[in-house]
């Protein structure tokens, strides 16, 4: 980062900007979008279409203050039968709409926490996808792991339902850290987690960690590292801590005397980066490292990787349908997001219907500058001429704001080079607010997001 002034640079560190897992981000999705509109949506999908399922599970047996999951704890596990009961009647309502000639080609169960859930009742949610949808025969089953929730019959169930991928939340083996987060979880209960998932048929492990924490410096942040890499994970994904506490109130329950600034947020992140790069890994986009060999880094080095709510992915598909409170999904008319509140979920599919709060309809120039935004988060670059191929249109009036940008930054971190915009190998950590320069919606948003580093 020797090429950016040093005043600008700490002001880019600490600005606020969107994550972009979806453009339009999810504070612009209205209600004008409700469940009338996805069920034509889901209705015109045509035959032949492939699929990703994302199922939430909005519960947890403890909250790790750190956590801005869209969860909450549970000591008593009736709430989760009737939550499990609405799901189940959702999973048919979509399945019945979308007919079957649709093929599901992946399946994320994710969190909140999904281990929380009881054996039989993983086996009985697989089973009741089973028969509502047609699966291809290689789909890719992906699972949430907290390590605490894990015993031999949890693992044994995720062995039943074809378990292909898992992602482990780790965040930081510090006992000092641990306890300011509310989240402990010793090396040797992780490693025996790991271990169960790849003997019980997980060909992917990931594991999440966290810098920015409570109580992390470099040399800690470094620590956690090269204990994650003795597990030898396929992928790392190492998120920086989004301190929201006006959004989620139990984060209070963290000083915030005790957070690293955003100097040391980037020290700590370059240096995880480092060290996880030496250790024979990819960096992959803005937060996440495979190994060579993983079907992330190649698609990576394909140019086929995407980005959605789960993040960084190699799953290309066009539509991916969220089931569950609070549950996002994308068409490729637009967005739809569940209702986040479970109560009102459980009725609204309790009596058959959809469960639809909010979603937006793309406009032909949402797409091109979603294009963008995602070839960007996920590339550090796009072609002026494969935007002008796919959007010609728009692709003028986006080009013209690339060029302002560029210039802007005098080449700092964002660059016109030959034949594509790129960002700088100094820019790549602010490569969310190059994105936000093409993001409409910022300039009149009223949103609140974490820190860009
Ligand atoms: C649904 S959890 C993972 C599964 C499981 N509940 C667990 O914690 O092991 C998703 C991940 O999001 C990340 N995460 C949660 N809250 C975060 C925050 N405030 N800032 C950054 N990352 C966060 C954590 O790395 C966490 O593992
Ligand atoms: S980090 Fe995971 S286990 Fe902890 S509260 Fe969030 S979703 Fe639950």
């Amino acid at each position: 980062m020797t090429t950016t002034p040093e005043v600008a640079l700490s002001d880019r560190l600490s600005a606020q900007v969107p994550r972009y897992t979806s453009y339009p981000t999810a504070p612009h999705f209205h209600p004008g979008v409700a469940s009338e509109t996805y069920r034509q949506w889901l209705s015109a999908l045509p035959a032949g279409t492939g699929i990703s399922l994302y199922l939430h599970i909005p519960y947890c047996d403890r909250l790790c203050w750190f956590c801005a999951c869209n969860t909450r704890q549970t000591r008593q596990y009736g709430p989760v039968t009737r939550y499990l009961a609405a799901l189940h009647k959702e999973i048919d309502t979509v399945a019945a709409l979308v007919g079957p000639a649709i093929r599901v080609r992946s399946v994320h169960f994710g969190g909140g926490s999904p281990t929380m859930l009881l054996p039989a009742d993983i086996v009985a949610l697989d089973r009741r996808l089973r028969q509502a949808f047609d699966y291809a025969a290689d789909a890719e089953i992906s699972v949430e792991i907290e390590p605490n929730d894990m015993d031999e019959a949890r693992f044994d169930a995720l062995a039943a339902i074809g378990m292909t991928r898992v992602s482990l939340g780790v965040q930081d083996f510090d006992p000092k850290v641990q306890a300011a987060i509310n989240r402990e979880q010793s090396f040797e209960l992780t490693r025996s987690a790991v271990e169960g998932a790849r003997s019980r048929g997980a060909r992917s492990v990931n594991l999440d960690l966290v810098y920015g924490l409570p109580h992390q410096t470099v040399a800690s942040v470094e620590a956690t590292v090269r204990q994650a890499l003795q597990l030898r994970p396929d992928r790392i994904a190492l998120f920086g801590y989004a301190h929201v506490p006006w959004f989620k109130k139990h984060q209070t329950m963290i000083d915030e005397a005790w957070l690293p600034d955003a100097r040391e947020r980037f020290a700590q992140s370059t240096r995880a980066g480092e060290v996880i790069v030496e250790g024979g890994y990819e960096a992959i986009g803005l937060d996440h490292f495979a190994l060579p060999g993983d079907s992330l880094a190649v698609a990576m080095r394909t140019g086929r990787m995407h980005r959605n709510f789960q993040g960084y992915t190699d799953d290309d598909g066009e539509v991916l349908i969220g089931l569950g409170s609070s549950s996002i999904g994308r068409l490729p008319q637009g967005y739809i997001q569940n209702n986040p509140a479970t109560g009102e979920y459980e009725r609204q599919v309790g009596e058959g219907g959809l469960a639809v709060s909010r979603g937006y309809a793309f406009s032909e120039e949402d797409l091109a500058r979603g294009w963008v935004i995602e070839r960007l988060m996920c590339d550090f670059a796009f072609s002026p001429a494969e935007l002008a191929r796919l959007f010609p249109a728009h692709a003028p009036g986006i080009l013209a704001d690339a060029r302002r940008l560029a210039g802007d930054d005098r080449g700092a971190v964002f660059a016109e080079e030959h034949d594509r915009f790129v960002v700088t190998p100094e820019g790549r950590p602010l490569v969310r607010t190059v994105a936000a320069g093409f993001d409409t919606f910022l300039r009149t948003g009223k949103a609140r997001h974490s820190a860009a580093v």
